[in-house]
């Protein structure tokens, strides 16, 4: 039976990898914008991250997050409400979430990828931002929070 789960595994790791690298079933291939992650800090948009006019018509704002061990820049922001706000998130270290309570904004801020996400805020609120994937003795302490107002 162990060699049966062996080869099972072995099996399935060799379809990822062919779909991966000849399918190009990463999330690069599929139009995700890519950063080195070493040189997050030096990158015009996440220097100083936050809430920015946009030069897009079809929204109001971009919102730059930077999610590393463990908070979140900016630590709080402040959105008028019924703007639509592009949020962009990245870390410089390791795997986290961002996950932004009471709404459907559940991303994952991956190293290496800049996560976006279009959102309407219409109602006055705060959100809590939280962290939902395990990084680290810090990870309880790690949040932020959108207040629209
Ligand atoms: Cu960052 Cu958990």
């Amino acid at each position: 039976w162990l060699s049966a789960g062996t080869a099972s595994l072995a099996i399935f790791l060799i379809i990822i990898g062919i779909s991966a690298v000849h399918g190009g079933h990463t999330p690069a291939a599929s139009g995700i914008e890519t950063i080195n992650p070493e040189h997050v800090r030096d990158d015009a948009r996440f220097k100083e991250p936050g809430l920015k006019e946009s030069a897009d018509d079809d929204y109001d704002y971009d919102l730059y997050f930077v999610a590393s061990a463990f908070m979140y820049e900016p630590g709080e922001v402040e959105i008028p409400s019924g703007s639509t706000v592009k949020i962009h998130v990245t870390s410089p270290d390791v795997v986290h979430g961002f996950q932004v309570v009471g709404t459907n904004i559940n991303m994952i801020a991956e190293p290496g990828l800049i996560s976006t996400y279009e959102m309407t805020f219409d109602e006055p609120g705060e959100h809590l931002i939280v962290c939902n994937e395990y990084c680290g003795v810090g990870h309880t302490d790690m949040t932020s929070m959108i207040n629209v107002v």
